[in-house]
């Protein structure tokens, strides 16, 4: 059995050795650079760790592997134009670098990469992993759909953000899991664990990006911190603050979402201001502890020896401390 440390420099040598000899060089060189920048391999680690708690032989799952980090870094070259992202793991995006219609058509690239890796797995099993791929797209589009239209929209409850969370993130945790237990051989009881596994860790991994989208540390996320207070996205910190917020704070937060015209870095500081008044950091990292035990119980099921399970738990802690 191989630990996530292991199995993440197979991985990332198995990418790094997937190189592009098409052209044009225009469509392919913003691929090679998303894919060489890393980020933390988190889907492809999640694949291979669910099939080696099946199998040995992982260097079967490495082409499904690289398709599902490949459909992520995909998601994430659209979402950042979606999201006027100027950067990610600590560089400029793909549309800052070259140009909107760039991440547009190499990202459908990318999609289609994705579905030929995919689709390199066991023949036995291909109709399987293709439909539950296929579903996992699908619902992600709804989701990043849903994140876009509460945008606009002042009254999103904490049980529409949860959903969509599950749609845009968790579903891709839980697939990639899910997928690697199907190609290891796993039950279909074993499976569906790992997927409810998957969702919840999911949803503890987007509510933990939101606190660090406000609280984290620009040099270590690699992400631009304040994006979501600018964007208005209806995270769980700005739905909770609406929430507990007084008539004061209610008033100005609103005031801060309605105005047209800001200096970002006031919007930004002003709005973390109000969280901290009204507490939301807290409500949300609890949060983030309940999804994980959660996730935790659902891992307690699947019937491998308890001491096999060993590094998806420390995934599941690594997650709630992380920083990137
Ligand atoms: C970013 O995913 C998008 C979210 C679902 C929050 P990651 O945080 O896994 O990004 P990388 O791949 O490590 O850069
Ligand atoms: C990510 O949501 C969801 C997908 C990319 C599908 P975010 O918009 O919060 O991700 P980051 O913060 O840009 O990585
Ligand atoms: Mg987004
Ligand atoms: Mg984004
Ligand atoms: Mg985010």
């Amino acid at each position: 059995m191989f630990t996530s440390a292991e199995l993440l420099e197979q991985i990332n040598v198995y990418i790094r050795n997937l190189g592009f000899s098409r052209s044009p060089e225009e469509l392919y060189e913003p691929i090679s650079y998303v894919l060489s920048i890393g980020g933390k391999r988190l889907r492809p680690v999640l694949m291979m760790m669910a099939y080696n708690l099946y199998k040995e032989n992982v260097s079967e799952v490495y082409a499904p592997a690289a398709g599902i980090e490949m459909y992520h870094n995909y998601t994430l070259l659209h979402d950042d134009l979606m999201d006027c992202a100027d950067f990610r793991r600590g560089k400029q995006t793909v549309h800052k670098k070259w140009n909107e219609n760039t991440a547009i058509l190499s990202g459908d690239a990318m999609l289609v990469l994705a579905y030929q890796l995919m689709a390199q797995c066991d023949v036995r099993l291909l109709k399987e992993v293709m439909e539950l791929f296929s579903e996992t797209a699908l619902e992600i589009c709804e989701g990043q759909q849903m994140d876009m239209n509460f945008e606009t929209r002042m009254n999103v409850s904490e049980q529409e953000y949860l959903e969509m969370i599950r749609l845009k993130t968790a579903v891709l945790l839980a697939a990639s899991l899910k997928i690697g237990a199907l190609l290891g051989g796993a039950s279909s009881s074993d499976a569906d664990n790992l997927y409810k596994f998957g969702i919840n860790m999911g949803l503890a991994f987007q509510l933990k990006d939101d606190l660090l989208d406000v609280y984290g540390n620009p040099d270590v996320f690699g992400k631009k911190i304040g994006g979501d207070i600018m964007c208005n996205k209806k995270t769980f910190l700005l739905i909770k603050a609406l929430e507990y917020a007084n008539v004061e704070q209610k008033a100005s937060l609103e005031s801060w979402i309605a105005r047209s015209s800001f200096v970002a870095n006031e919007k930004i500081f002003a709005v973390t201001q109000l969280y901290n008044e009204i507490g939301v950091r807290r409500l949300c990292e609890d949060l983030v502890e309940s999804y994980s035990a959660k996730a935790m119980e659902y891992l307690s099921k699947i019937s491998v020896e308890d001491d096999r399970k060993e590094g998806l738990r420390q995934i599941i802690a690594k997650l709630v401390r992380r920083e990137a």
